[in-house]
């Protein structure tokens, strides 16, 4: 135990400076910063790898489904709609639509239906809500329906947690 010379009694305490050095500290920190960047660098990596060849299916990622989400942007759905949660909640969870209209079951039907939907809109059905008609040719309801299928293929790992986003 450390003794003061003058008095020859116990210190009360042993004063930070005592044990750590200037340098020591010094090595701490740039250490410590280069350590926890090499962590952050090889999470990005990591995530960026598992995006691509995990969570999203790139192989699937056909020309007619880049369509689609063009359609889907040049449109504004995310103004009413969410899509994996992300949006507006004024309007159903579209991420997860094509499983809920039994796509996976009959995918010739599901499309049929979906198609029918949005060329049946509005519905002008009193006190609910209406979504717009946007007159969208054949070519752009399958393209649009081709994203919504490939979306409803991320592992989102049980995102969002309910069906209605
Ligand atoms: C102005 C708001 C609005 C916009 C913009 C909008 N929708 Fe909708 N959409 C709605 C509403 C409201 C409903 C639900 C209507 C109902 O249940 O009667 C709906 C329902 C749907 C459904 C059926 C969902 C289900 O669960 O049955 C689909 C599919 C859909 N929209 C696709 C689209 C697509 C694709 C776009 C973009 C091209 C779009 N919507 C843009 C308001 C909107």
């Amino acid at each position: 135990m450390a003794m003061t010379p003058q008095t020859g009694k116990p210190r009360a305490k042993a004063r930070f400076t005592d044990r750590l050095t200037k340098s020591a500290a010094r090595n701490i920190f740039y250490g410590g910063s280069l350590f926890f960047l090499v962590v952050f660098i090889a999470l990005v990596a990591h995530s960026h790898y598992y995006i691509r060849t995990t969570s999203t299916d790139e192989s699937k990622l056909s020309p007619s489904v880049v369509a689609g989400k063009h359609v889907w942007e040049k449109h504004s759905c995310i103004n009413c709609h969410t899509i994996l949660g992300e949006g507006a909640y004024f309007a159903p969870e579209l991420g997860n639509v094509w499983v809920r209209y039994g796509g996976r079951e009959d995918a010739a039907s599901a499309r049929e239906a979906l198609k029918a939907w949005m060329q049946a809109m509005p519905s002008n059905v009193e006190g609910r809500r209406q979504m717009p008609q946007f007159n969208l040719t054949d070519q752009e309801l399958d393209e649009l329906i081709d994203f919504l299928e490939w979306t409803s293929t991320i592992n989102t790992q049980g995102w969002p947690p309910t069906p209605a986003g």
